[in-house]
C-alpha cells in the first residue's frame, strides 16, 4: 500500500522520446513513425507508454518529429481514457537523447524525471517491483542494465562486484563488458541543468552517456538489472523488429494475457473504471484488442 508520504518522494513524470528518422527502417519509416509501427498487435508506443504507467507515472510528455503530433494524436489524443495527463512537443531534428531534458525543461519544472526511449521493449517477471524502486529515487541518476552479447550496438557499463559503476561508454569498439545501458533513465532535477552544460559530440549529437557520466563523477549514477528472468529488447533494425513481434506473439498466446495493454494497467492502477474502457473500445472499433478489454470488463470486479 502506497501511503502519500510517500507519493510525495516519487518521480511523477516521465518522457517517451519518439522521434529519430528510423533510417535503418526506411521505406517503412518514410511516411509513418516508427513508434507508430506494430510490434505484434499495438503500436511501438503502446510498450514504453505501459512501463512508464507500471511505474505508476501519469504525466507524461511524449517528444516527436517536427510535423508528426497529430499522428500520435490519432493514437493517443491526451490519455485522458487511460487516467493520463498527456503532452507532446516537437523535436525539429535529432539532437541526441539529452535534448529531451532541454525540449522538457518547462514539463519537467521543479521535479524529478524518469525517460524512456520510444524504442525500447521491456518484459520480465519482477519488472513492476523494480520500477516502483525506482521512482522512489532521492537524487542522482538510475539507470536499468541488461545482459546482451552485442554490447558494442549500445551504450555499455562496467561494474565491481558491489555494484558501482566504474566505467560507462557509448557503442564501445573494444569490448569494456557485456552490460547494456538500456534506454530507461531515472533522474533528479539537476538533469535540466546538466543536459544544457553538455556539448555535441563528433557525430553532432548530445550524448546520453556523458549526461550520465556527469552524474557518474559526481558519485550519483546507480544501477538496477533487467536479470534473466526478463526480456529487454531494442527495436532499432528490421530484424529487431520481428524478433520483438514474434516474442510478443509468442508470450500472448501462450498466456492468453496482452502485453502493454494500457487500459488494463490503468484499470490495474485504479485510474480509470469500466466506463472509461468502454470508451476505448468504441475508440479502437471492432478489432482483437477491443475484444480483449470486453474480456477484461467482464472478468474485473
Ligand atoms: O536502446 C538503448 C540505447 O539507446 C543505449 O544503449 C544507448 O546508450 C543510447 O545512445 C541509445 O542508442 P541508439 O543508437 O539505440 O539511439 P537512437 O539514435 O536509435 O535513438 C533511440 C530512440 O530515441 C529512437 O526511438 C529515436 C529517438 N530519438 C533519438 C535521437 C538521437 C529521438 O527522438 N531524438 C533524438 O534526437
Amino acid at each position: 500500500m502506497i501511503s502519500s508520504k510517500d507519493t510525495e518522494k516519487m518521480i511523477k513524470k516521465g518522457i517517451i522520446l519518439a522521434g529519430g528518422a528510423g533510417t535503418r527502417m526506411s521505406p517503412l519509416t518514410k511516411a509513418v513513425n516508427k513508434q507508430l509501427l506494430p510490434i505484434y498487435d499495438k503500436p511501438l508506443i503502446f510498450y514504453p507508454l505501459s512501463i512508464l504507467m507500471l511505474s505508476k507515472i501519469k504525466n507524461i510528455l511524449i517528444i516527436v518529429n517536427k510535423g508528426q503530433i497529430n499522428h500520435y494524436k490519432k493514437l493517443i489524443p491526451n490519455g485522458k481514457n487511460l487516467g493520463l495527463n498527456i503532452t507532446y512537443k516537437e523535436q525539429d531534428k535529432p539532437r541526441g537523447l539529452p535534448d529531451a531534458f532541454i525540449l522538457g525543461e518547462k514539463f519537467i519544472g521543479k521535479d524529478d524525471v524518469a525517460m524512456i526511449l520510444g524504442d525500447n521493449f521491456f518484459y520480465g517477471q519482477g519488472l513492476s517491483e523494480n520500477l516502483k524502486k525506482c521512482i522512489k529515487l532521492k537524487s542522482g541518476a538510475k539507470i536499468f542494465l541488461h545482459k546482451v552479447t552485442n554490447p558494442q550496438s549500445f551504450g555499455v557499463a562496467k561494474v565491481d562486484k558491489r555494484n558501482k559503476i566504474l566505467k560507462i561508454v557509448e557503442k564501445p569498439k573494444k569490448y569494456i563488458s557485456n552490460l547494456a545501458v538500456t534506454g530507461l533513465y531515472f533522474f533528479d532535477n539537476n538533469v535540466v541543468k546538466y543536459a544544457k552544460s553538455l556539448k555535441p559530440s563528433k557525430r553532432n549529437e548530445l550524448e546520453i552517456i556523458d549526461l550520465l557520466n556527469i552524474y557518474k563523477k559526481k558519485n550519483k549514477l546507480s544501477a538496477e538489472y533487467i536479470g534473466r528472468g526478463g526480456a529487454w529488447l531494442d527495436t532499432g533494425t528490421l530484424e529487431d523488429y520481428y524478433k520483438t513481434s514474434t516474442f510478443v506473439y509468442a508470450v500472448q498466446n501462450r498466456q492468453g494475457l496482452k502485453i502493454a495493454c494500457l487500459e488494463e494497467i490503468a484499470l490495474l492502477n485504479k485510474w480509470i473504471n469500466k466506463n472509461y474502457v468502454k470508451k476505448q473500445i468504441k475508440f479502437y472499433g471492432n478489432c482483437s484488442y477491443s475484444n480483449y478489454l470486453k474480456r477484461i470488463i467482464k472478468s474485473s470486479v
